[in-house]
């Protein structure tokens, strides 16, 4: 599905109703891969995303620290996650780096919501049932977000 955003309040519109309508993995973590070059806005829709999800801490780029968690312990969202985890994944260079942050034990906790900015640069481990929104620069402030839906995964 294609969106067109035209500036910063209408991503936040875009990503406040994309979690509210974000189903929860039952067997694993939900994950979200936000693509987009840089400045198209990824930290952005997570920003977005975190309020919708009731965090008010302030949300930064965790470009440097790679990884943030943020607990919605307080404010249990409609999904049911009690983890917010935004991630950064520019400064690594394959999925293998993730794993030293502990990737494996946060993908398996359902409870986790994790949004991977950059995730073509771990892309072996980011899971086949990951959502993907994907952010194109536009003229200005405008944007074209493309969003899928992972599909439910049958039990095999
Ligand atoms: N429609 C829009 N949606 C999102 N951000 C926008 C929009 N229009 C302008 N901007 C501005 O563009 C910038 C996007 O920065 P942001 O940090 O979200 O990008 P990013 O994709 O995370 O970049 P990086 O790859 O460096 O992490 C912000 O300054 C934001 O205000
Ligand atoms: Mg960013």
């Amino acid at each position: 599905m294609q969106t067109r955003v035209a500036g910063p309040a209408e991503m936040h519109t875009f990503a406040q109703d994309f979690i509210e309508k974000l189903d929860r993995a039952a067997d694993s973590a939900t994950v979200v891969g936000l693509s987009g070059e840089l400045g198209a806005g990824k930290t952005t829709f997570a920003q977005a995303a975190a309020k919708a999800l009731g965090v008010t801490d302030t949300v930064n780029s965790p470009t440097f620290v790679i990884e943030k968690i943020y607990s919605l312990e307080g404010s249990p969202p409609a999904g049911g996650w009690q983890r917010l985890v935004h991630i950064d994944a520019y400064r690594l260079k394959n999925g293998d780096e993730l794993k030293h942050l502990g990737w494996d034990e946060l993908l398996a906790d359902p409870s986790n919501l994790i949004l991977v900015e950059w995730p073509e640069h771990v892309e072996g481990a980011i899971p086949q049932n990951a959502h993907r929104i994907r952010i194109e620069i536009g003229e200005g402030e405008h944007r074209t977000v493309s969003s899928s839906r992972a599909q439910r995964s049958d039990p095999e």
